[in-house]
């Protein structure tokens, strides 16, 4: 086995974006629940960096959290001044000249770049290259780098304003991201001059100057879709919907059928087991897990969520963050659940909400139950014990336990804790008045006869 190669992957995260017209810069607006940026730091972890530069603009306190959420050991430099992309990749000078064996660089706005894709440029460095371009056929190439090559050589990377006629009819352009011979890369991008049409320092000279000291250059070629930038909404829409068509492609080919895919929405991170039958309008907000031989019928939205085996939810269920399900559970329509953790086999089929809740196996929750977790400041739990039934129409008001075994009458309101196996009511008792309707229909029809 070859020893492993440290690399490091400079993210450049400096735009703000401005055709976004948002509050927000245009890295952390999220594409499958997850920021731009977010995924061009998944993409370059899993193709292997371990060193990782986040290079952004001044003042951006929001960047900087995300950074830290996500990933607490990556550096961050600021680019002070835009200068170009060479300038900005050398704001990371000090982990460059730390001399790791492979350097990326990645766009914070190109989030669908898939990891294979950087390890296919690290594997371009192991075998020679100074340099690695990506680039891709572009049904218009206007404004994109040109990519000019001579056999299976780069030659060097011409910008659309600096590219004569002959140039700008080529369409193989560039996607931006490249590869560098670690060793070397300091001294590539600090040979680089901003002699060019923007008098900016161009990361793309790095093809040209790396020629220059005797390096091998290549060009890989990507799906124009895997390396489309986001710049505005429309361009964040269409990278959404090329994720989703991919991540659809992927649950099926891993075992679960989708009757509709084109209505199922996925998170970045969303897990789905064999046998899983997906119906259609479903969507899966970030954290969820589901289990092999679940169900999830049609209009279902699920978040922060685990599905057990063999569990149906649906159609017209909600779990939010902290739903736990475990084998075989039932959750039927309009029942909502939050922060609980129901046991196998129960069953909560109707008109529900179960909200910081046990629920132990093989319970049943009748329709309309609700679990009244929240006085106006704080939240309590309400634990319901294996096999209890509660009965249709009752309000739980917690903190409350309610032992194993035990019955609640429908319509019930629980205010103390129920013991295993006893039956609680808590609602008016029925009274019975023998003959009181004839008498009053009879007495009501003299009077308006009367009139
Ligand atoms: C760049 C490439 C071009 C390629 C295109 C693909 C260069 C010189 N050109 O052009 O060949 O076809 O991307 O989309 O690299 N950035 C900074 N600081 C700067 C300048 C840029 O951080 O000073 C960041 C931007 O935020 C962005 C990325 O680098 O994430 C690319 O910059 P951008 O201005 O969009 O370059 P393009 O002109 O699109
Ligand atoms: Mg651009």
């Amino acid at each position: 086995m070859q020893p492993a190669r440290t690399c490091l992957a400079i993210i450049l995260a400096a735009g703000e974006g401005t055709r976004m017209k948002s509050a927000r810069p245009k890295v952390l607006h999220e594409m499958a629940g997850r920021s731009l940026l977010g995924h061009a730091l998944a993409a370059v972890s899993a193709a292997g960096a371990d060193a990782l530069v986040v290079v952004i603009g001044p003042d951006r306190p929001d960047v900087v959290a995300e950074v830290r959420k996500l990933a607490p050991h990556a550096e961050i430099a600021v680019q002070a001044e835009r200068k170009g992309t060479a300038h900005a990749v050398l704001a990371a000078r000090e982990s460059l000249a730390a001399g790791h064996d492979d350097v990326l660089v990645a766009f914070a706005d190109t989030p669908l770049v898939r990891p294979e894709t950087f390890a296919d440029m690290r594997r371009a460095l192991h075998r020679g290259a100074g340099v690695a371009a990506l680039g891709f056929e572009a049904r218009d190439p206007t404004g994109y780098g040109r990519f000019v090559t001579r056999g299976g050589q780069l030659d060097a990377i011409v910008e659309h304003k600096d590219a004569d006629a002959a140039t700008r009819a080529i369409t193989l352009c560039n996607a931006g991201l490249m590869a560098l011979e670690g060793k070397r890369a300091l001294a590539i991008l600090d040979a680089i001059g901003n002699a060019n049409a923007q008098n900016e320092y161009y990361l793309t000279d790095a093809v040209e100057v790396a020629r220059a000291q005797g390096l091998a250059t290549v060009a890989l070629i990507a799906p124009e879709a895997e390396v489309q930038g986001i710049n505005d909404r429309a361009q964040l829409a269409g990278a959404e919907a090329d994720f989703q068509k991919r991540r659809r492609l992927e649950a099926m080919a891993a075992g679960a059928t989708l009757i509709a895919p084109e209505t199922v929405f996925f998170s970045h991170d969303t897990r789905i087991g064999r046998d899983v039958l997906i119906e259609p309008n479903v969507v899966f907000g970030p954290g969820v897990t589901v289990a092999d031989g679940a169900v999830i019928h049609a209009f279902s939205h699920l978040e922060g969520a685990k599905v057990g085996p063999g569990a149906t939810i649906g159609p017209y269920a909600r779990l939010r963050p902290g739903a736990d399900l475990a084998k075989g559970v039932k959750i039927g329509n309009f029942v909502e659940i939050k922060a609980a953790t129901i046991g196998a086999g129960a069953k909560v089929n109707h008109l529900t909400y179960i909200g910081d809740a046990e629920i132990g196996a093989a319970a049943n929750i009748g329709a309309g139950t609700i679990t009244c977790n929240y006085d106006g400041f704080f939240k309590s739990k309400t634990i319901i014990g294996e096999g209890a039934f509660i009965g249709s129409n009752s309000a739980l008001v917690a903190p409350l336990t309610i032992g194993a075994g035990a019955y609640v009458g429908s319509g019930s309101v629980i205010t103390r804790d129920v013991a295993a196996d006893a039956l609680a009511v808590a609602r008016g008792r029925q009274v019975e008045r023998e003959g009181w309707a004839a008498a009053f229909r009879a007495t009501a029809k003299a009077r308006k006869a009367a009139l």
